[in-house]
């Protein structure tokens, strides 16, 4: 199943080189992505426009998406909420969350480097659960994201993260203007363009060249990080950015870049400031 769709993969992605210098469908938004630093500057620019993958989507799966009782992500959500209350709760209320997951990654002081959402939520979570006796007392900013009893991709990281991120739904993207986030930013800028892989490929050659053209029958979306976590068909479960971005690296046949390694956290600051303004959408739904 999975070297059916790769090869299916591959072969759509030879059509699409193939057809490379078509023009553009004419439904397809195409400025945002050509002059990127201008995008960010202007994304209220109709002429700039961005679209969320939500956009693309058929309206059935659209439709699980608009419906709370009907998106699947509900099951971690509600997890979420429990294990919230379990660890979380005599630190923060979840109402003083509102607004918190859109202006991630954010720059931590004390480990002097951007936490993610998930980072984030780890390093309180290290603190939460470790018998600290001065509950609220400190930050718990000097926890390391890579020693954790948390890892990246575990089912209780994931539910805090759509339960602090739904919190945000409808916001727009927000990223900080701390300075600081700066290099990380350009970090992330350079690693989307630069080609990966045995098939020698960038982000940007498919999400900004090549967007709204099809793959092995999926349209290749503009690569928005709008609705993460994000309820996924085809994983028939719940994940995470980096889980994604893993599939699109898959994809090019290159090495993934590791579990919150500093690629994967430039890639999303990079992420965040590309899609600055739109509103948020987590927890989505995607084919
Ligand atoms: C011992 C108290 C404590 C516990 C337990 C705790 N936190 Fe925190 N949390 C803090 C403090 C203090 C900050 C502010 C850190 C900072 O940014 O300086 C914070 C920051 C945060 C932020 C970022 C807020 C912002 O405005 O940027 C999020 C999100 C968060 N915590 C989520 C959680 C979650 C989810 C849990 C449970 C797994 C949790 N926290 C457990 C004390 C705690
Ligand atoms: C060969 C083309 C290709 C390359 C290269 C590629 N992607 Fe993707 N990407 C896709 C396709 C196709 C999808 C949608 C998959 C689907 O819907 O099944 C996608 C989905 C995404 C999404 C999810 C958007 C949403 O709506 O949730 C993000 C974010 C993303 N890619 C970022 C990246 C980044 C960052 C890189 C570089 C590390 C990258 N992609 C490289 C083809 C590519």
């Amino acid at each position: 199943m999975m070297r059916l769709s790769l090869n299916l993969f591959m072969l759509g992605l030879l059509l699409l080189l193939a057809a490379c210098s078509a023009p553009p469908a004419p439904d397809t938004p195409r400025g945002a992505s050509r002059s990127e630093a201008k995008a960010e500057a202007h994304s209220e620019d109709p002429a700039q426009a961005r679209r969320s993958g939500f956009a693309d989507m058929s309206a059935a799966t659209q439709a699980m998406q608009r419906d709370d009782a009907a998106n699947p992500a509900w099951l971690w959500v509600e997890e979420g909420r429990q294990h919230f209350a379990a660890t979380c709760a005599r630190c923060h209320r979840i109402d003083t969350l509102a607004g918190v997951a859109a202006r991630y990654p954010a720059w931590d002081a004390v480990a002097a480097r951007p936490f993610t959402l998930g980072q984030r939520i780890a390093a309180c979570h290290a603190r939460g659960s470790g018998g600290d006796g001065d509950a609220g007392a400190k930050a718990p900013t000097s926890a390391d994201p890579h020693r954790n009893p948390l890892p990246p991709d575990s089912d209780t990281r994931i539910a805090l993260e759509a339960f602090v991120a739904l919190q945000s739904r409808g916001r727009p993207i927000a990223p900080p203007a701390e300075a600081l986030l700066a290099p990380w930013r350009e970090r992330g800028r350079a690693l989307f363009q630069q080609r990966l892989g045995q098939l020698d490929l960038s982000c940007a050659q498919c999400h900004d060249q090549h967007a709204g053209q099809r793959l092995a029958g999926s349209l290749i979306p503009q690569g928005h990080a709008t609705g993460y976590p994000i309820y996924r068909l085809e994983w028939q479960g719940m994940g995470t950015l980096q889980r994604r971005l893993r599939g699109c690296l898959h994809g090019v046949r290159a090495e993934p870049f590791g579990w919150d390694s500093d690629e994967m956290t430039a890639l999303e600051v990079y992420l965040a400031a590309r899609a600055a303004g739109m509103p948020m959408e987590a927890p989505a739904v995607r084919p």
